[in-house]
């Protein structure tokens, strides 16, 4: 979209005010307009063959060449913009904006995988996506292995091991490596590292991807392609947004991967609108600064929960009570245990929704990552669709309640959830 020169001295919260956009362009605005249009006009018909051949993979983009914009379903200079801002956070190759994080999952999954393929993947993950692995991507001919790796990384390399062996004996291979980490709503980690050392162990000439969703710390307090990840996806529905007042996804990462990715964008049509990939632009410029004091506020809560009365454990991030191991992975992987964690209450499902029934300023929804605070049931919502059997693996109990963290007063946080408490 520019020819702004950013320089890459710059950190990525000053980059968010101006990077990938030049005012001249637009007359001047100091914030891009939203181009709210389907078609951009060619200015010869040599031009349309030439912007078609490299969005079509015909040929490759030449080294000096300027390509023009085609249609809204390809790329847009609002989506650009964004892309290009929330590549800088990553330091990714490129990024690519989604109208859902279901999207960017679907959409990047469908781009590695064939028929004959498997995927291993990782759980507890968000109920949809264990939905389009265990029911969506079987029909379609890829099998998937789902781990709950609760053991520091030795059960999802011997997944990867196993997959891979059996996927080439039966003339498959094996396709990605899927990792949700912190898991949605138990905060468990996965050591990126350690998978990324079982793919490369495969020995294979072209190994699996290893692709991350970190919706859950964001892109403040983990940065999974420094740690082995080939591609991240993301919810930007959570903290990238960050006003629950839109739905968008985004896929970021290695530029020959991130090529099979758009590919698939383009002809399954799972980009975003202009709108909003404005309004995501306009939330990166305060991201950082939400992101900061909403994990404020969730660490404080942490600290005065933990021990009260009717509170069971106290779920965060590499946090006091999660397993050596698990401390040991926060702090070689995240930056800050982020503003959404989960607590286990003395009881079960009726205690918790009595206590969930009582919250004033919490409100009661699924989503997370906003500037308001939101409490939810897993159990019975997002990982309804889990079988006891796997509630039960991964942890999710009826008594587990998940908050996400907002960045209003930390004191009125604390008194409503005291007085819930007092309901169970
Ligand atoms: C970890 C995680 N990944 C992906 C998604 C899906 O995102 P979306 O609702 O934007 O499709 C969610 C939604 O809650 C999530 O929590």
């Amino acid at each position: 979209m520019s020819p702004i020169k950013d320089s890459v001295q710059l950190a990525p919260e000053t980059l968010m005010m101006g990077h990938g956009y030049d005012p001249s362009l637009s007359e001047g605005s100091i914030k891009p307009p939203i181009f709210q249009t389907s078609t951009f006009v060619f200015r010869s018909a040599e031009d349309g063959k030439r912007f078609f051949e490299v969005a079509y993979g015909l040929r490759e983009r030449g080294p000096e060449e300027a390509l023009g914009l085609i249609y809204s379903r390809i790329n847009n200079p609002n989506l650009e913009i964004l892309e290009d801002r929330l590549a800088v956070w990553e330091r990714a190759e490129r990024a690519l904006v989604f109208s859902s994080g279901m999207a960017a999952i679907s959409t990047t999954v469908l781009a590695l995988s064939r028929p004959g393929d498997v995927v291993v993947y990782t759980a507890p993950a968000y109920g949809g996506t264990e939905y389009l692995f265990d029911r969506i991507l079987p029909r379609m001919g890829v099998r998937t292995v789902s781990v709950a790796d609760c053991d520091g990384g030795a059960a999802l390399a011997a997944a990867i091991a196993t997959a891979s062996s059996e996927a080439s004996r039966a003339g498959g291979r094996l396709a990605a490596v899927y990792v949700e980490t912190p898991a949605n709503p138990t905060n468990q980690l996965i050591d990126l590292q350690a998978a990324a050392a079982a793919i490369r162990a495969l020995g294979v000439a072209e190994p699996p991807p290893l692709v991350v969703d970190n919706t859950f710390l964001g892109p403040l307090w983990q940065k999974p392609l420094q740690h082995g990840a080939d591609l991240v996806v993301y919810s930007l529905t959570k903290y990238v947004g960050g006003h629950s007042d839109l739905i968008a996804g985004a896929c970021l990462g290695r530029a020959d991967l991130m090529a099979r990715v758009a590919e698939m964008r383009t002809i399954c049509g799972t980009i975003t609108d202009p709108h909003t990939a404005w309004l995501l632009t306009r939330s990166l410029e305060t991201l950082h600064i939400r992101m900061e004091r909403s994990q404020a506020n969730a660490v404080e809560l942490v600290r005065r929960l933990r021990g009260l009365k009717g509170i069971a454990a106290v779920l965060d991030a590499g946090g006091a009570e999660s397993a050596p191991d698990q401390q040991d992975i926060f702090r070689r992987q995240c930056a800050g245990p982020g503003s959404t964690f989960s607590i286990r209450l003395a009881g079960g499902e009726a205690e918790a929704f009595r206590f969930l029934n009582a919250l004033r300023l919490f409100k009661l929804a699924v989503s997370l990552g906003g500037t308001e605070s939101l409490a939810s049931h897993p159990s019975s919502t997002t990982h309804s669709d889990y079988s006891p059997e796997a509630k039960a693996r991964c942890g999710i109990g009826d008594d587990l309640v998940r908050l996400s963290v907002g960045i209003e007063n930390v004191d009125d946080l604390f008194a409503d959830l005291s007085q819930a408490l007092t309901h169970l």
